[in-house]
């Protein structure tokens, strides 16, 4: 079980992409918490267990993000969490929502993060986590303190949550059909779960989260952006699909905000909509409610 010492929705809110950090090492009281965080953590989700390393920045990694897919410039990082995965049907999902939970940590401990997708498979972050050759890292974070600016930024995020950058709800949230969408009055008691999963982070920001509710069932869709993984394919060879670490990401929120609210449930693979693949609006999991 993920113990964070706030509450989740508080972090959640506290969370942006930081790309500016102040130059000086992260203390080594902070270092050792998030040590000790992720050497504690449980397996994903899906059951795999890939694995986290914190790795102090040296002069040259924020030069070398260039080059390996990553956009924006990240500027002075203190430190980088890294991480390994073996192969796996859901190995993208466990990815995205365990690092997630080591961002909100580290947001907790008042560290800026940054989610960094890239081809890291063969960098110098490959090499400092000794990555076997079955293994692969589609992502990284970037970390630091917040200099005086991001700080103001966190500010007005923790304010608004970010929605003024995110979808309206509408677009997001359905009730039986894609075409009826779920209002927050109807979402009820999982209204602020599912205003944690649009308060996410999301590679470029394309949100490509859906959730269609079914009685007790909460269903996750991942509505892939026409293009946006095939344009990256033919940019990068061997670039993952950073799309699913978006729903493990949603995953995430959804079920540490439905747990800190004493909402109790699963999450379940229904088989009958796993085998019916829609090509952009595609089923991944369910949160079965349990009353
Ligand atoms: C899987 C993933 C990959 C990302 N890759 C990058 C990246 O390479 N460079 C970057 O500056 N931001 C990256 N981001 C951050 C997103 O751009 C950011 O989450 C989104 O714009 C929403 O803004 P917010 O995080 O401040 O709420 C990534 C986010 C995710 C979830």
């Amino acid at each position: 079980m993920l113990q964070f010492n706030a509450p989740i929705t508080e972090i959640i809110r506290r969370r942006f992409s930081c790309r500016n950090y102040q130059h000086k090492p992260v203390s080594a009281s902070k270092q050792a918490q998030l040590q000790a965080f992720i050497e504690a953590l449980p397996p994903g989700p899906f059951g795999s267990r890939p694995r986290f390393d914190l790795l102090a920045a040296t002069e040259t990694d924020s030069k070398s993000l260039r080059g390996l897919g990553t956009y924006g410039f990240i500027k002075s990082p203190s430190a980088f969490i890294l991480g390994a995965m073996s192969p796996s049907e859901y190995d993208l999902e466990d990815y995205g929502y365990l690092m997630e939970a080591i961002i909100l940590y580290a947001t907790s401990l008042d560290l800026g993060t940054c989610w960094l997708g890239g081809t890291f498979t063969k960098s110098r972050f490959a090499k400092k986590i000794n990555l076997s050759n079955s293994e692969t890292m589609p992502a990284v974070t970037s970390l630091g303190e917040y200099t005086a600016t991001e700080q103001k930024r966190q500010g007005l995020v923790s304010r608004t949550a970010g929605a003024h950058l995110r979808l309206p709800w509408d677009e997001l949230f359905f009730n039986f059909l894609f075409s009826t969408p779920l209002f927050q009055n109807e979402a009820a008691k999982y209204t602020t779960a599912l205003e944690m999963v649009r308060a996410g982070p999301s590679a470029s920001n394309k949100q490509p989260w859906r959730i269609l509710r079914h009685n007790q069932i909460w269903r996750f869709y991942l509505r892939r952006t026409p293009g946006y993984r095939k344009d990256l394919i033919k940019r990068i060879l061997d670039l993952c699909d950073l799309q699913r670490l978006d729903i493990g990401i949603a995953m995430c929120h959804f079920e540490l905000t439905a747990r800190e609210n004493n909402l109790k449930g699963k999450w379940i693979v229904e088989d009958e909509l796993a085998k019916h693949p829609n090509p952009l609006t595609e089923y991944i999991v369910s949160w079965e409610a349990q009353s």
